[in-house]
């Protein structure tokens, strides 16, 4: 073999493997080696050597996680085993009747159970051979999914190559699980959804479940599907004597497996778990709807057997639905950043999973149609993944026949501009150009902590500043004068020159930041870092076709096309222009010389409480930038704490332990910023 050819599938096969490696540090372990940079020009190698040598690219190469061609549909795919449904519970005295039931069937015999959380997603089944993915498949009916393997292969949870295959694994091996969306990305999602005219999915479950049979594996990629393995299949037996060491080997084999679960010896263990969970809920990142008690031996569980529906040896635990019903007492109408007018009804407040609800979104005309709601009508609302609660339906037998119906209104309520709703479309928006609500959501968007970071430019001084017409777009921040600002209302002189620095300092931050100030539709934070990282400059981006945004790795047809139209506005390139001779930073920020980028190089730090000028993102940003690493605990292996105001138990800890403490100034000196 000619010794080129050997050294390029020697680089190809190290950078996979490193890949992985850091894929697997971040996604399961959650406790990255290197910075999303240094990622990405990883894998940018691969996809170059790859591209360049196509008879070296394999189905588990890591390149394979981004998304290939859009399918034409899915194939059916019979399962060898039927994927089976659970029984479900809805109170303890079912959970103990599950026990006695158990008992009898174990005739004396002891025997534990494991309890883990009932993930509300979809359940997928992935099938290696040799250790590679070769398939994913949904659970279809039960006896038949649908083959999406391209989909599948994009959750990075999910190892595209097994790190162990003991023997009876070796030839093939399955593993199911349930394929869900964190409720961020979710509502994400649904904001998406809303700006497209699409209809919202109702859930979480809902949403994962058309992410994964999207015919573009492109778009799969970019809404960051997770798996959490339940059940681990060899032919058509399960290969380990309990459940619970299925667990090992997945955390073995590099799946990230879910940490809440428990090993129980009785009912009341399980009981116990249940209640704990549940008090818990809110505050884990994925929605849950119970949890799954499972007989822990696998030949009790084949003792047991099944129905022709469920398992006898397992049930689902449901919780409660988190409903409450409440009376509407007026229907307002919000505008957004790009003129959507978004109906929300005020409701009589109440209790509801632990907060008070006085307000749920009805997001759009059509959903005001499609339940016909009408003001002073009472409602069923849950909670279901969202922050916002929604409502489920109008509870009609309530009706007095006093209810009026909502209309929604022909001018903006702001501006009493032309509202318009195109064809084809659910979102009506207000059209002028210069309606004071969109501006001032502008504003605030541009001036918010993820965006430009303006600290004090809140909603009252926006107003002001937007109704005295001393600022008309974002690049009139730039221009105002102190005098300016302290001679508007309540404005005390410390504060207006506090602003004033704020605005000035505002300049000096990232590409990044700066492109997701700008509100492009469709340009969230990540896609703004993708963006900036491709591009690296705001003239550079103006200037870049369709194509080639399209070409990003991540970034799809819909967000280049909105991209492009929002450069394509004159209007939009004179702002442009005008931020920049304002001298607001529109080029990339460049680590400075060899010696700056490596300060940090291999140090591990951990951040706590509240730094003084910059926010945490800020702060990981640098470090990252110059090679180090933040981590959420403090640890013998951390190198620096860096402890802001309040900082609390990692403190004491990193005192305990001898740590080296430093404050933000040297942070920034050992950086090589200015830290004045
Ligand atoms: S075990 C034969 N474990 O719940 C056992 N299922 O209502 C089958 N689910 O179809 C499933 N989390 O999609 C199991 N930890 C978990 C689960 C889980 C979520 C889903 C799964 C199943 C459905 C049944």
């Amino acid at each position: 073999m000619p010794a080129k050819r050997q050294a390029v599938e020697r680089e190809i096969a190290s950078l996979r493997e490193e890949i992985r490696r850091h894929e697997e540090l971040y996604y399961v372990h959650d406790s990255p080696e290197i910075s999303d940079r240094e990622y990405d020009a990883l894998l940018a190698r691969l996809i170059e050597l790859e591209t360049e040598h196509p008879h070296l690219a394999t189905p588990d190469s890591p390149t394979q996680r981004v998304g290939g061609r859009p399918a034409e549909g899915f194939a059916e795919y019979v399962h060898r085993r039927p994927m089976l449904s659970l029984d479900n519970s809805y109170n303890i005295e079912d959970l103990r009747a599950f026990d006695e039931r158990c008992r009898r069937l174990a005739d004396g015999r002891p025997f534990e159970y494991v309890a883990e959380l009932k993930i509300d997603g979809l359940s997928v089944s992935v099938h290696y051979e040799h250790g590679t993915l070769v398939r994913g498949v949904t659970r279809g009916d039960g006896r038949r999914g649908e083959d999406v393997t391209q989909n599948v292969r994009t959750i990075r949870s999910v190892p595209l190559k097994l790190k162990t295959t003991p023997e009876q694994l070796e030839k093939e091996v399955e593993v199911r699980g349930e394929a869900y969306l964190p409720r961020a990305v979710f509502e994400r999602i649904n904001l998406e959804r809303d700006e497209e005219g699409q209809p919202r999915f109702a859930n979480p479950r809902n949403a994962a479940a058309g992410t994964i049979r999207q015919l573009d594996p492109k778009i799969v990629a970019a809404r960051r599907l997770e798996m959490f393995p339940y059940d681990v299949i060899a032919g058509e037996r399960k290969p380990f004597s309990t459940h619970w060491q299925s667990f090992e080997w997945l955390e073995r084999a590099g799946f990230r497996t879910n940490p809440h679960r428990a090993l129980c010896s009785t009912i009341e263990e399980v009981i116990n778990f249940c209640n704990q969970m549940e008090l818990k809920r809110d505050r884990l990142d994925y929605e849950i709807d119970g949890v799954v008690v499972k007989v822990n031996s696998t030949a009790l569980q084949d003792e047991f057997g099944s129905t022709s529906k469920a398992p006898r040896w397992a049930i689902a635990y449901k919780y409660p639905a988190r409903q409450a019903t409440t009376q509407v007492l007026s229907v307002v109408v919000q505008v957004g950043r790009t003129g959507a007018l978004t109906p929300v009804a005020n409701l009589q407040p109440v209790l509801l999973a632990g907060t008070t609800v006085a307000r749920a979104t009805l997001h759009n005309e059509d959903e005001i149609k499609r339940l016909d709601l009408r003001i002073g009508d009472w409602v069923l609302i849950e909670k279901s993944g969202e922050i916002i609660p929604k409502i489920l339906k109008v509870v009609e037998s309530l009706r007095t026949g006093q209810e009026v119906p909502f209309e929604m209104p022909t001018h903006c309520p702001v501006c009493g501009g032309l509202v318009v709703r195109p064809e084809g479309e659910v979102v009506s928006r207000c059209v002028a150009a210069d309606c004071p609500a969109q501006l001032k959501q502008n504003i605030l968007h541009f001036a918010s902590r993820r965006a430009m970071r303006i600290e004090g430019l809140g909603e009252a001084l926006v107003e002001q500043l937007v109704e005295t017409k001393l600022v008309r777009d974002v690049a009139d921040l730039y221009g105002l004068a102190l005098e300016t600002v302290a001679g508007l209302e309540r404005k005390a002189e410390k504060s207006a020159s506090n602003l004033i620095a704020q605005i000035e300092a505002s300049k000096s931050r990232d590409l990044p930041q700066l492109l997701y100030a700008l509100g492009i539709r469709h340009v969230g934070e990540r896609t703004a870092m993708l963006l900036a990282r491709h591009f690296r400059s705001l003239e550079r981006l103006s200037r870049a076709t369709v194509e080639e945004i399209d070409d990003i790795h991540e970034i799809g047809l819909t967000v280049a096309e909105s991209v492009r139209d929002w450069f394509d506005d004159p209007g939009n390139l004179e702002l442009c222009d005008r931020l920049r001779k304002a001298g607001v930073r529109t080029e990339m920020e460049e680590v400075a010389g060899a010696s700056a980028s490596e300060a940090f190089a291999g140090k591990q730090f951990v951040l706590t409480g509240r730094l003084e000028t910059m926010t945490r993102d800020e702060a990981r940003a640098l470090i990252e930038a110059r090679g180090g690493r933040v981590t959420s605990t403090v640890s013998k292996k951390t190198d620096y704490v860096v402890a802001g105001e309040e900082a609390g138990s990692k403190l004491d800890k990193a005192q305990s332990l001898g740590l080296r403490i430093i404050d933000e100034a040297e942070l920034k000196k050992m950086a090589g910023v200015d830290a004045a």
